[in-house]
């Protein structure tokens, strides 16, 4: 399992990996929170995805610092870097696993403004060119008792808007606050489960379409 920093220069222009071997799957969450329920979550996600085969890059967005979109800015300055790595990063990858928290009800901020930027085209990439056909697992965790899904049904809107393939299989999980214990372990087996189950769906999947050896 990769973890990849902002601005490493992994992925310079023109240097996109053609090796196909493995299903690339990029994982971020929506919360810069240290103690963050939904990093937790992804975490365990981010685990079943590598042992179904996947390498998986796990990054933190707030490593990504972009400000919020602007179009006076854009069309003075362009993207700001960290925009255009975490793209590059995203098209390099052939499936997201995406956890956020809902924040009054929806996408949180953070993820929204890296999701705006990374949308806006260049002049050599389309305003796709991050999205288009990624297989997608979503999850969301929260204190409440709706688990954030208010939030995920926003995400998958989104996403799905921007050419992603959404799988409709989503793990939420609700009252998330207890679900961890000190050392970021899920507290349900069941839990657990889900959420490893997630990782490897997302996985399979994206080998299935993605990488030509995979299809049976
Ligand atoms: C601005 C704001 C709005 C929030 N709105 C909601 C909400 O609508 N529903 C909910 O379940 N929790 C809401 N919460 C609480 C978050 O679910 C909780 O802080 C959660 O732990 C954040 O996720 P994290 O632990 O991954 O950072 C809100 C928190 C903030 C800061």
């Amino acid at each position: 399992m990769v973890a990849s920093a902002a601005n490493t220069g992994m992925f310079p222009d023109n240097q996109e990996r053609t090796v196909n071997d493995k299903p690339r799957i990029l994982a971020f969450s929506g919360s810069s929170r240290r103690e963050s329920l939904n990093q937790k979550a992804l975490l365990v996600a981010a685990r079943g995805a590598e042992k179904a085969g996947g390498e998986v890059t796990i990054i933190r967005l707030s490593d990504y610092l972009m400000p919020i979109y602007d179009g006076d800015l854009e069309q003075r300055d362009g993207p700001p870097q960290a925009a255009a790595t975490l793209r590059r990063l995203m098209v390099d990858h052939h499936g997201f696993l995406v956890a956020s928290p809902e924040y009054n009800g929806s996408i949180t901020p953070l993820l929204k403004n890296a999701l705006d930027w990374v949308s806006r085209p260049t002049p050599d990439r389309s305003n796709l060119a991050a999205f288009d056909h990624k297989v997608v697992g979503l999850i969301g965790a929260s204190p409440s008792s709706l688990g954030a899904m208010r939030s995920l049904m926003h995400i998958r809107w989104i996403l799905s808007k921007l050419g992603a393939l959404v799988l409709p299989d989503q793990v939420s999980l609700p009252s998330a606050d207890k679900s961890f214990d000190d050392q970021g372990r899920p507290s349900s087996s069941r839990d657990e489960e889900k959420l490893l189950a997630l990782g490897r769906v997302v996985t399979e999947t994206a080998a299935r379409l993605h990488l030509p050896s995979s299809r049976g």
